[in-house]
């Protein structure tokens, strides 16, 4: 049976985490968004795994200086069973919530090595590392994918090799790798993966809004939600998911945010994707 997740900010709702994204989810970025209303989980950028790799220091630091207090899950990229088991190593002696294999990612530098997404083509392979990584993690380990590669084939069958590997939470994107990040979410593949699953299962893609995030927690049927580029431009969003869940008045003031957006970048490079976003929006 899958272990418990650590408890939420509020028990009895839908949990919510912050989806992993790659020089975004920085601890100054992860900070900011506790500051506006943490989610119960964060998840770090992935660490690439492979011969040479070594845990990347400014991920780390996500891990090792993260004074928010929400437990933090470290998300690893690589197919190489030795290399894999390695790292997860090194990783549980650091204040890991737990580790999270990433069989999602759509770069097709990333794909075209087997890994991420890549890996969402091969089911034997899957299975093989699942079952290092649950053997290499007595705590929490949990996997983010989407719902295939360039079509969803071996769906069903990767649902029930989570099953058989005893993952403790399974981040759903709804959409496959070669649909990126702009096609229409496949909520329905969302709900059929809560009929299947043992364990929580958290619904992600384009949940925009804390009203959004119910109606998908509604049509889903899934435990909770993964919220990546709607946090970038509102990050009050999981304050505001606990009060809609609470049935509370939702806070309402993003132009705050875009008047102090230079205040509480962090770090220069970080305002670069909050202006991409706001370019987006305005
Ligand atoms: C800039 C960026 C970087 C990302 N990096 C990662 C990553 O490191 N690991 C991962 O599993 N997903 C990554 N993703 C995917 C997100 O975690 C999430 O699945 C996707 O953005 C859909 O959720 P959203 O519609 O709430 O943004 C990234 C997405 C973006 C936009």
């Amino acid at each position: 049976m899958p272990s418990p997740l650590p408890s939420p900010i509020l028990p009895g709702q839908p949990w919510t985490a912050l989806a992993p994204m790659q020089d975004v989810t920085t601890l100054p970025f992860m900070r900011v968004i506790a500051r506006y209303g943490a989610p119960d989980y964060f998840f770090t950028e992935y660490f690439r795994v492979h011969a040479q790799s070594t845990l990347e220091k400014h991920i780390l630091a996500s891990i090792t200086h993260n004074e928010t207090g929400r437990p933090v899950f470290a998300q690893l990229i690589g197919e190489d069973l030795q290399h894999m088991e390695r790292t997860v190593r090194a990783l549980l002696a650091h204040p890991v919530a737990g580790i999270d294999l990433n069989m999602g990612c759509p770069a097709p530098k990333v794909y075209k090595k087997n890994v991420g997404g890549g890996l969402l083509r091969d089911p034997a392979k899957i299975d093989a590392l699942l079952a290092c990584m649950r053997a290499a993690c007595p705590g929490l380990f949990t996997v983010k994918m989407r719902i295939g590669f360039e079509d969803t084939r071996y769906f069903e069958q990767i649902l029930e090799l989570i099953n058989k590997h005893q993952v403790d939470l399974l981040s759903l994107h709804g959409r496959t790798v070669k649909e990126m990040y702009r096609s229409e979410v496949h909520y329905d593949y969302i709900a059929r993966a809560k009929t299947v699953l043992k364990c929580p299962l958290f619904a992600n893609g384009n949940v925009t809004s804390a009203s959004k995030a119910a109606q998908v927690i509604n049509i889903t049927g899934a435990d909770g939600v993964m919220i990546g580029r709607s946090a970038i431009r509102n990050p009050w969003i999981f304050r505001q998911c606990r009060e809609h869940f609470s049935g509370l008045t939702v806070f309402q003031r993003l132009w705050v945010m875009y008047a102090n957006m230079p205040s509480y970048c962090g770090s220069p490079f970080l305002m670069i994707p909050y202006l991409t976003c706001v370019a987006s929006i305005i």
